[in-house]
């Protein structure tokens, strides 16, 4: 039974140790992990969510408010041995009911190659597509994806 949460300080080492492991498979994942340190900055400062089952975190997701008053949604990712079966998407989806209760516009970066990942986004409204070359180093495209803020 899969229960996705609002993080708290307690989770950021489960939440970075996870992080340091779920990148592997992609395109120069061993650049994608982030911090011990930050990672606890953001379960206290940012939007984070985890996805527990009785043996812990098995997947998070990240959004924090940027100075232009988007939303960035940072990263999402989840146990390797557990894709598939819908926790990436109850992830994204909760984390942006809280994006669409403050009225904010998302915006994230990703892989063109990251199917699985492009999928999920089109899927929740990131419907707006930027392709920018050598975002990160030259050979390391992405497309910047914008989900215009929720109106009634
Ligand atoms: C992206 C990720 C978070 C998705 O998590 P997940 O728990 O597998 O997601 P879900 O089970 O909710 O599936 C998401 C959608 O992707 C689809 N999908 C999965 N693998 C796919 C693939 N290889 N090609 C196309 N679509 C794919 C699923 O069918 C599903 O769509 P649907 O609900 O319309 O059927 C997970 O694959 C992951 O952690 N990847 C590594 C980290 C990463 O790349 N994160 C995104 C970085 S931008």
């Amino acid at each position: 039974m899969i229960d996705i949460r609002a993080a708290t300080p307690d989770d950021f080492l489960a939440i970075a140790e996870l992080d340091r492991r779920a990148w592997l498979q992609n395109r120069r994942g061993e650049f994608i992990p982030d911090g011990e340190h930050v990672w606890r900055c953001w379960c206290q400062c940012a939007i984070t969510l985890v996805a527990t089952d009785g043996t812990g975190v098995v997947g998070a997701a990240v959004a924090f408010p940027c100075i232009d008053g988007r939303y960035m949604v940072h990263k999402i990712f989840v146990d390797r041995d557990r894709r598939g079966r819908g926790i990436g998407g109850r992830l994204l989806g909760s984390l942006l009911e809280r994006l669409d209760q403050r009225r904010a516009t998302a915006f994230l970066t990703v892989d063109p190659v990251n199917a699985a990942a492009l999928a999920l986004y089109e899927r929740h409204g990131f419907c707006e597509r930027e392709f920018v070359k050598g975002y990160y180093r030259p050979d390391e495209d992405r497309f910047v994806l914008t989900r215009p803020a929720f109106q009634e």
